[in-house]
C-alpha cells in the first residue's frame, strides 16, 4: 500500500493522529530531508525526496508490497507530491492523508478568513501576473526565485489595488516571523514563506 500524508507546514504537533499512525505502520519512509528528520526513531527504510522525483518513483515501485509512506509538506494535494503519485499510480492505488496547508496555517495565525480566497503557487513554476492581479484576496506558497520581493514588483507594476501582503516566513517553526507589509515595501528577502495578498486590512 501506497499512502501520501500530509505533514503540515512544520512540527508533529500539526500533523492529524491519522497522519501519525500511517507513520507509525509504514516500513519505508519517503520525503525531504526536513521532514525525514522529524521522525529519527523510524527503524525502516528510508529514501530522500529532491529533485530525484523519477528515481523515487522507481525506489517506490519496487516495494509495492510493502506499507510505503511518502510524507508530504502542508497538505499533499495542494501544489504538492501528492498529485504526481495519483498520476504515477492511479487514483485507486494511492491512499491520501490530508494535511494542514502552509496557506491555512498562515490564514490561522493572521486572522484572515479563506473565503473568496484565489489560491496558487510559484513554486517551481511560471506565475501568469496578470491573471493573478484580477484577483483581491490571493494565497500562494512561492520559492527563492519568486518570493514576496517578485510577488509585490509584478503587483505594484499592474495597480490593481493590492495594497497589503502578509509574509508568513517559517510557519509552525520556533522562527516562525508573520509581517503584515504594505505591497509597495516589500523589499527584502525572507526565508520560506508563504504569503497573502489583500486590498484591505
Ligand atoms: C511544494 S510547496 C508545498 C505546499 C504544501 N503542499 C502546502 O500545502 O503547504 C512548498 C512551499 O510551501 C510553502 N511552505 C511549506 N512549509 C512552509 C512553512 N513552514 N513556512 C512557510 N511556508 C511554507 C513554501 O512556500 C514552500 O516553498
Amino acid at each position: 500500500m501506497l499512502t501520501v500524508v500530509g505533514v503540515g507546514p512544520a512540527g508533529l504537533q500539526l500533523m492529524t493522529p491519522l497522519a501519525k499512525e500511517a507513520v507509525s505502520r509504514a516500513d519505508a519512509l519517503v520525503g525531504g530531508a526536513r521532514h525525514l528528520a522529524q521522525f529519527p526513531d523510524f527503524s525502516g527504510e528510508r529514501c530522500a525526496l529532491g529533485a530525484n522525483i523519477a528515481e523515487v518513483l522507481a525506489w517506490i515501485e519496487a516495494r509495492s508490497a510493502q506499507n510505503v509512506v511518502v510524507l508530504a509538506s502542508g497538505d499533499p494535494l495542494f501544489y504538492g507530491i501528492g498529485t504526481r503519485l495519483l498520476a504515477h499510480f492511479g487514483r485507486d492505488n494511492v491512499q491520501v492523508i490530508p494535511g494542514v496547508s502552509a496557506v491555512q496555517y498562515l490564514c490561522a495565525r493572521a486572522g484572515v478568513d479563506m473565503n473568496d480566497m484565489w489560491l496558487t503557487s510559484s513554486h517551481g513554476r511560471a506565475v501568469n501576473f496578470d491573471v493573478l492581479a484580477t484577483h483581491q484576496k490571493v494565497a500562494m506558497v512561492t520559492d527563492k526565485r519568486c518570493g514576496p520581493k517578485t510577488i509585490a514588483a509584478e503587483l505594484v507594476a499592474r495597480g490593481k489595488g493590492h495594497r497589503w501582503m502578509i509574509v508568513g516566513e517559517n510557519l509552525a517553526q520556533d522562527d516562525e516571523r508573520i509581517h503584515w507589509l504594505r505591497v509597495s515595501a516589500v523589499v527584502n528577502d525572507y526565508e520560506m514563506n508563504t504569503v497573502v495578498i489583500l486590498d484591505e486590512r
